[in-house]
């Protein structure tokens, strides 16, 4: 089935593109849903908060170069049906380098169209402004979210970004479909509250219901590297993303029942819970043996450097081969066992046969 692609867009930054696309994802999967997420932006800050290291050999720019296949780039991370197509820093270089290219406004469109990712959804994390990337995101996606903030500021970025996806709408995409602007980094104030009821009086029911409040848990995951639905699924920012996520699939089901295709149900909150919790737990483990397997390998070091600190070459060769046969003494002291034996079984076989060979010549 080919997968809904989402695009998470505005061309203001820090106002939770990232955020979103992540915890999108994860919830999604929570949900019983497979995901991919692609990230667009040559920052990486998607990929590092799935834990994938942006040091990776290959990523979107070597799809976007027809380098690489999405098979070949293409990585799990650590939350079951939740895939990545990840950021390497030479993203930053694609400008330059689709700009040699034809029909490079539609590059991501014909690879996704070309391989088919066995995925529900697809959530591409944009950069912000509009260059190539975002308009390639635009250009090959079935929906676009836009995240606002709600600050002074607030409209300015909606002002610009709606007029681009107006302009894809028009040429690119005809298909491309607004399907929700959302309120994230939410205050509690007066001030955020008339930006917030302003937007939605003039933009009406394009805003989702979900607003995503301001909270440190999503500063502490974003430092742990995770998104907060997973770092802290019962914090208010990580409930919030639930809701939003409810409320995307439900918006999905309706246009997808408009052209008659059938989105198989999702989980219940609870079961999406209970695997949100199941994934911090599970990913706790992995962090606490990487960190043990980290304190053995100082320790061994700190070792090192005590028994080889200051020693030449030579010296650190003699110590170690001295170490060798302390460390092995036990299997060393067996193997020459083993071979004495064989010798003197190889002796004796060998005295026997000469004793033989002299019987039968007739000089015994
Ligand atoms: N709900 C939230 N509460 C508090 N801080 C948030 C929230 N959402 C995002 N942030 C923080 O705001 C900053 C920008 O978010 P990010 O998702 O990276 O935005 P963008 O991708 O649009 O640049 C990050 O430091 C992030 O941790
Ligand atoms: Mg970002």
């Amino acid at each position: 089935m080919k997968p809904y692609i989402v695009a998470i867009f505005n061309q203001k930054g820090g106002i939770s593109k990232t955020t979103t696309s992540t915890n999108l994802a994860v919830a999604l999967a929570a949900y019983g849903k497979s995901v991919v997420v692609i990230d667009l932006d040559s920052q990486g800050d998607s990929t590092k908060s799935m834990g994938i290291d942006p040091k990776v050999k290959r990523g979107v720019y070597d799809l976007f170069i027809g380098g690489a296949t999405i098979d070949e780039v293409v990585l799990p991370t650590d939350f079951e049906n939740v895939r990545m197509l990840p950021s390497t820093y030479s993203l930053a270089g694609i400008e330059i380098k689709l700009s040699e290219m034809q029909n490079s406004q539609r590059t991501l469109t014909n690879i996704l169209s070309h391989t088919s990712i066995d995925c529900d959804y697809v959530v591409i994390d944009c950069p912000p402004a509009l260059g190539i990337l975002p308009i390639n995101a635009l250009a090959s996606a079935d929906a676009v979210i836009i995240p606002v903030t709600a600050t002074p500021y607030a409209n300015d970025g909606l002002l610009r970004t709606l007029p681009s996806i107006k302009y894809v709408q028009e040429g690119l995409n005809k298909n491309l479909l607004l399907q929700g602007v959302l309120f994230t980094i939410n205050d509690r104030n007066k001030t955020t509250r008339k930006i917030n009821e302003l937007i939605r009086s003039r933009l009406g029911g394009t805003v989702y219901r979900a607003e995503i409040p301001r909270d440190t848990a999503v500063i502490e995951a974003a430092t742990a590297r995770l998104p907060v639905c997973i770092y802290s699924p019962k914090s208010p920012a990580g409930q919030a993303h639930l809701d939003f996520t409810e409320e995307f699939i439900d918006r999905h089901e309706k246009i997808a029942a408009k052209s008659g295709v059938k989105v198989a149900p999702r989980m219940s909150r609870e079961a999406a819970m209970e695997r949100l919790f199941r994934w911090r737990s599970e990913h706790q483990d992995r962090v606490d043996e990487a960190a043990n397997s980290d304190r053995i390998e100082q320790k061994k070091s700190q070792l090192d450097r005590l028994l080889y600190g200051d020693r030449t070459k030579a010296e650190r060769y003699h110590l170690a081969l001295i170490h060798f046969f302390i460390d092995h003494r036990a299997s060393l002291v067996a193997f020459l066992l083993v071979l004495l034996f064989g010798v003197v079984a190889l002796v004796g076989v060998g005295f026997e046969s000469v004793r033989r060979l002299a019987a039968a010549v007739g000089l015994g």
